[in-house]
């Protein structure tokens, strides 16, 4: 299984748009859509997305299963060091197939040793135990609490630790995971 990410595409909304409609998959996120997004929506929101990873205010990337587009995951927000991590996998095929620690690890890897920053940070709700558990597997630790949800957070130099320790996938998978620029 090759894990790739790569920034999102105008052409990925036409797949997106089918998960923005699939309640299952947003049903922790802040985005609980009370309409249907139509594709004009996507394509709009995806046009808006290209230009600000054009002047690396985010960095936002469709998620690739041996090319075969499965979610998305984000750094956003990228000022001062630090940056919010998001994920999805929007096709539910993939699910608890190791594709989001995969991508996660990418992610991680370009916000530490390529951008150089010192914190990632993120919010999950308290009942999305799945992430809860993916995000702790890759470092993250709590920092504060809402009642419905945790901050969480991981620093530059407990990723340079952790991450020689985190296991992605079965062995072989591990070289071919890869990001690819555009
Ligand atoms: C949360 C989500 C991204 C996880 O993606 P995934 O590809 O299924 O996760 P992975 O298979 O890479 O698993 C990563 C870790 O999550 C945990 N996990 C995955 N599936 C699990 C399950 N069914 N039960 C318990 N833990 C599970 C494990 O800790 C696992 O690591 P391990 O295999 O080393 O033990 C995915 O379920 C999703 O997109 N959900 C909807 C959107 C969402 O909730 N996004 C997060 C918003 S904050």
């Amino acid at each position: 299984m090759q894990v790739t990410i790569r920034p999102l595409q105008e052409h990925d909304a036409h797949i997106s748009v089918k998960w923005r409609n699939d309640p299952e998959v947003f049903k922790y996120t802040g985005n609980t859509y009370k309409t249907i997004i139509s594709i004009e929506n996507e394509l709009e929101w995806i046009r808006n997305v290209i230009v600000k990873n054009q002047v690396g205010r985010d960095f936002r990337c469709a998620i690739e299963v041996d090319g075969i587009y499965v979610g998305n995951i984000y750094l956003t927000g990228i000022e001062n060091g630090a940056a919010e991590y998001h994920i999805f996998i929007g096709d539910k095929n993939y699910w608890g197939k190791g594709v989001a620690k995969q991508a996660s690890v990418l992610i991680l890897k370009y916000a530490f040793e390529t951008l150089r920053l010192n914190t990632v940070y993120l919010e999950v709700n308290k009942r999305n135990i799945v992430a809860f558990l993916l995000y702790q597997s890759l470092g993250f630790l709590v920092v504060s609490e809402k009642s419905d949800s945790y901050s969480m957070e991981v620093k530059g130099n407990r990723w340079a630790t952790i991450s020689t320790t985190i296991h992605v996938g079965a062995p072989q998978d591990e070289p071919e995971s890869v990001i690819v620029q555009l």
